[in-house]
């Protein structure tokens, strides 16, 4: 064995969301996003690489299923860490690549991104590569460059054709907002029927919002929502958070033909979530939902037992709503 490494990446929610590539190959997005990273403990992905020059190819085993390591973005994720090596590169050899998710895989639960962050980080470590990889991540899946760090991300658009300037970087560390929550209501833990991928192929080349959203709807609210983190102000980051979803999910139902990620619960959470606003005066947490019905709802830590309480009372089996919680702590190697 000339070299063996096990790390874990946690899951990051979007409250700007990506949606819609101007470079499908790189990876390179229409717009900025942003995200919260949820902490290490809650939703992650751990994996395990060893490098042996007795092994005869590349093999990656995800959930315990090989997958096909030929695979484009798996090749260009292991290339681009290859080129750019510091250990290794003198010995020949190949890996064996172990990844497992402690949640359900393709469901809307952001599993691609920390799956490709931490295979990422992983294989750095490994091989030695210095400085910025959430652009390695990013070829891997878009979301996954988020993962690379804690508290509150954005994953910035860049200008430039080989996608040098769209990376990563953190807005907040987590200890800037620890009062933030982030708890998944997980509605339907099925493999999603759009991927995110044809999704916003689809939507960037049919939905007629496309154009504004990625010119001024998106620039404004990444400005807005910044500095909404950055004095903690929950009320206008809710209400950017919630806004954002709603309208991504416009832009999905107006592709043709249209998508639909949210089901008759996922309506019912956005609903109860407004209702509890409204009630109480102020925004007290926030609804966002990626491309599946889950709902991942942001709160400070104050409201999680009210507003858990409020969940119980309109789903008292549990067996439609399991949640995980988290706050938004950041760990990243163990
Ligand atoms: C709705 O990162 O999964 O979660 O880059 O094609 O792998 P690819 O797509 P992916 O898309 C995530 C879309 C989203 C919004 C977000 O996380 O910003």
């Amino acid at each position: 064995v000339l070299g063996s490494i096990t790390c874990t990446a946690p899951v990051n929610i979007a409250t700007i969301k990506y949606w819609g590539k101007r470079d499908e190959n790189l990876i390179l997005p229409l717009n900025s996003s942003l995200s919260g990273t949820l902490h290490q403990d809650d939703l992650k992905t751990t994996t395990s690489i060893v490098a042996n020059d007795e092994f005869t190819e590349d093999a990656l085993w995800l959930n315990g299923v090989k997958e096909d390591i030929s695979a484009v973005r798996y090749q260009n994720v292991l290339k681009a860490i290859r080129d750019r090596a510091t250990k290794l590169q003198d010995k020949p050899h190949h890996v064996h690549i172990v990844s497992v998710n402690n949640f359900p895989t393709a469901a809307g639960l952001a599993s691609s991104a920390s799956g490709y962050c931490c295979l990422v980080y992983t294989l750095a470590q490994l091989y030695g590569v210095e400085g910025d990889v959430s652009s390695i991540a990013r070829l891997g899946s878009g979301s996954a460059c988020r993962s690379m760090f804690g508290g509150f991300v954005k994953w910035e658009m860049g200008t430039k054709e080989d996608g040098s300037d769209s990376i990563a970087v953190q807005v907040q560390p987590e200890s800037h907002w620890p009062e933030m929550n982030i708890i998944v209501l997980v509605v339907n833990d099925k493999k999603k029927e759009t991927s995110s991928t044809a999704g916003m192929q689809q939507s960037a080349q049919t939905s007629p919002m496309m154009k504004e959203r990625c010119a001024t709807t998106v620039p404004q609210r990444m400005k807005d929502i910044e500095e909404a983190i950055k004095s903690r102000d929950f009320e206008v980051f809710g209400d950017i958070t919630m806004k954002d979803s709603n309208d991504f999910h416009e832009v999905c139902a107006t592709t043709t033909p249209p998508i639909y990620y949210l089901n008759d619960t996922s309506r019912y959470i956005i609903n109860l979530v407004e209702k509890y606003n409204t009630v109480s005066g102020n925004i007290k947490c926030a609804y966002t939902f990626d491309a599946g019905p889950n709902a991942c709802i942001y709160l400070p830590e104050q409201n999680v037992t009210e507003f858990l309480a409020l969940v119980l009372k309109h789903f008292p089996t549990g067996d439609q709503t399991n949640y995980y919680r988290g706050p938004n702590k950041y760990l990243q190697q163990s």
